[in-house]
């Protein structure tokens, strides 16, 4: 582990490793506490902690029932039954093969008419149920965190946000054309996610290498949202050696 106070960076040999360990972390924060609230990404950096998530499950390792699921973000707008809606991600990868209660599943709502409201009530369903104690992210090449982009200022609450460009085309991969990726997003804004206790950041892949280096060791700046996680107390960033290849660069010099 490479100690950087109140951060804390592993680095693996492989994104199994690293689903491994997320996956220990969380069922660890499970096991203290039942009635957890964990809040959920999507995207290719968290499925190997759900793949794992799984095993524990059908190893009766862990218990989803007690827990509230929540999730970062969602498309804007998008129907849920498409295969691409991050709430259908979520079933797919986890949710249908766990025993979470389907009653305590929320994330922001894409086939909403009424935006503003949708964004007003999941913060507000957030905040009620006491603020996450769990917070799982992955981080974009852009260095965005859920769906907050680089912008002049951070936006603390859910909102509706354009997708920036570099967005676009990363999560063209999972679409048949590019005019099919929805341009919007819906995402919780950065105060949920740094009012969450504890937060496990997890990358892989050497594209991801500038953007980790950027967001923990240069200027805490919202051109680089997750550069604000430098301020949250309780991060865990889970890297793999591409990821972590300017990261480990500057591990060694300071420690020469
Ligand atoms: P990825 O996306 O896990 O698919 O790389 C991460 C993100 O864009 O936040």
């Amino acid at each position: 582990m490479l100690d950087f106070g109140n951060i804390n960076i592993y680095v693996f040999d492989s994104a199994e490793e690293i689903g491994v360990k997320a996956a220990m972390l969380l069922s660890e924060t499970i096991k203290e506490n039942h009635k957890s609230n964990v809040c959920f990404a999507t995207g290719g950096s968290p499925v190997g902690m759900y793949k794992e998530l799984i095993k524990l499950y059908n190893e009766k390792a862990v218990d989803f029932s007690g827990i509230r699921a929540f999730n970062l973000d969602e498309y804007y707008p998008i129907q849920k039954s498409n295969s691409q809606s991050y709430d259908y991600f979520m079933k797919d990868n986890l949710f249908n093969h766990i025993n979470i209660d389907f009653n305590n599943q929320f994330i922001p709502n894409g086939e909403t008419k009424d935006v503003d409201k949708e964004c007003k009530d999941y913060d507000k369903l957030i905040e009620e149920n006491g603020g996450i104690d769990f917070q799982i992210l992955g981080i974009g090449t852009n260095g965005h965190i859920g769906f907050n982009e680089p912008s002049k200022s951070f936006k603390a609450n859910t909102h509706l946000v354009e997708l920036a460009e570099s967005t676009i085309n990363a999560n063209s991969r999972f679409f048949d054309s590019m005019e099919e990726v929805p341009k919007y997003g819906i995402t919780m804004g950065i105060k949920s996610i740094m009012m969450s206790k504890r937060i496990i950041l997890i990358a892989y892949g050497e594209n991801k290498a500038e953007a980790i280096y950027k967001a923990f060791f240069e200027d805490v700046t919202p051109e680089m949202p997750a550069s604000i996680l430098q301020f949250h107390r309780n991060v865990t960033v889970l890297l793999d050696k591409g990821a972590a290849k300017l990261v480990e660069e500057k591990f060694k010099a300071r420690n020469k």
